[in-house]
């Protein structure tokens, strides 16, 4: 079993491979390799990990001559086309679960990062603005007993809004199914995103990246969003139109949002740059020491597994393993 690895992941992850595989190869350099490095890389290779930032597109898994398996240091595997994999019969695995509290957990932090402006709050601090307390300084919103609205109630949405529990929030929630535990647990109400986007204070996008997804909140969605709430996106950034999202903004139609992903990674909109009311971070939702080593081994697992004929702990298209099974 030879493996073609495209970024140093943690140690852990590693060690399985050696242990498992005949030939190991990494990726030396510190940055996204080309496509082209990564067509390199797969000559004769059976198995690929790769991460979200890599184009896994038809031309790539073509040219893997003995590829049959690929697996992704990620839950959300839309930089990979599932579709060419399954129909050359290569097994597709992700690491889901592992980062869901980790990425849940950095929503919270961009929600109340822009809901307080505690990134503007920390700019104002540094450049020796303070002058003292002042009664109509920095003024941000309510989040107990406000509305949250969640896009997405799979696995981090149903995490996101559990952990609304000690701010008695009213919860409303997009999904395509009733989600059980959100309604018992808090009471939530699943509406459509008319209604959510019309009532919600806080809305936080927790969806995958599909064509039907692409550019959902769009100027006519934001255009419906109750005036000064504030939107989340640590899903992927292609979700919502980042020109519409920045003149929303601009206009203060709505009072902020705070974003771990974007349309074009690592290319950030200018116009977003510019605003104060946006908090932007580096797609840092899964990145806890424990998150990574955890995606790592899980990575390097399902890797392993594949390539055994075994059936990954998460396989993307299970279909092609059925029908290699027979
Ligand atoms: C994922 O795994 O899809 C996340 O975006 C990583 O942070």
């Amino acid at each position: 079993m030879k493996v073609f690895v495209t970024r140093k992941i943690p140690e852990e992850g590693l060690k399985i491979l050696e242990k498992e595989c005949d030939e190991v190869q990494v990726f030396p350099h510190d940055r996204i390799p080309k496509k082209k490095e990564i067509i390199e890389g797969i000559k004769g290779k059976d198995g690929l990990l790769c991460l979200l930032t890599d184009p896994i597109d038809k031309e790539v898994i073509s040219s893997g001559d003995r590829l049959k398996a690929i697996s992704i240091y990620a839950a959300g595997y839309d930089n990979v086309d599932v579709k060419e994999a399954t129909r050359r019969g290569i097994i597709v695995s992700n690491t889901p679960d592992v980062l869901t509290d980790a990425t849940a957990e950095l929503a919270w932090a961009l929600l109340f990062a822009v809901a307080r402006r505690v990134v503007e709050g920390d700019r104002f601090t540094r450049s020796g603005k303070f002058r003292g307390w002042s009664p109509l300084l920095m003024l941000g919103k309510r989040i107990s007993g406000s509305t949250l609205g969640i896009i997405g109630a799979g696995r981090i949405g149903t995490a996101f809004a559990l952990k609304s529990k000690g701010l008695n929030m009213k919860v409303l929630y997009y999904n395509r199914s009733k989600n059980e535990v959100l309604e018992k647990e808090l009471g939530a109400r699943k509406v459509s995103l008319e209604d959510l986007l019309k009532q919600s204070d806080f809305i936080s996008i927790h969806l995958p990246l599909t064509p039907e997804t692409h550019h959902l909140i769009g100027e006519k969605e934001l255009s419906m969003v109750k005036k000064g709430a504030v939107i989340i996106n640590t899903a992927r950034g292609a979700i919502i139109d980042e020109k519409a999202l920045a003149k929303a903004l601009k206009e203060k139609r709505i009072f902020g949002a705070g974003l771990d992903v974007y349309e074009n990674e690592p290319e950030v909109n200018e116009e977003l740059k510019k605003l104060d009311n946006v908090v932007l971070l580096p797609h840092i939702g899964s990145a806890t020491f424990e998150t990574r080593v955890k995606m790592a081994i899980l990575a390097a697992e399902n890797l392993v597994a594949s390539l055994k004929g075994k059936k990954p702990k998460y396989c993307v298209n299970p279909e092609v393993f059925d029908k290699l099974r027979g």
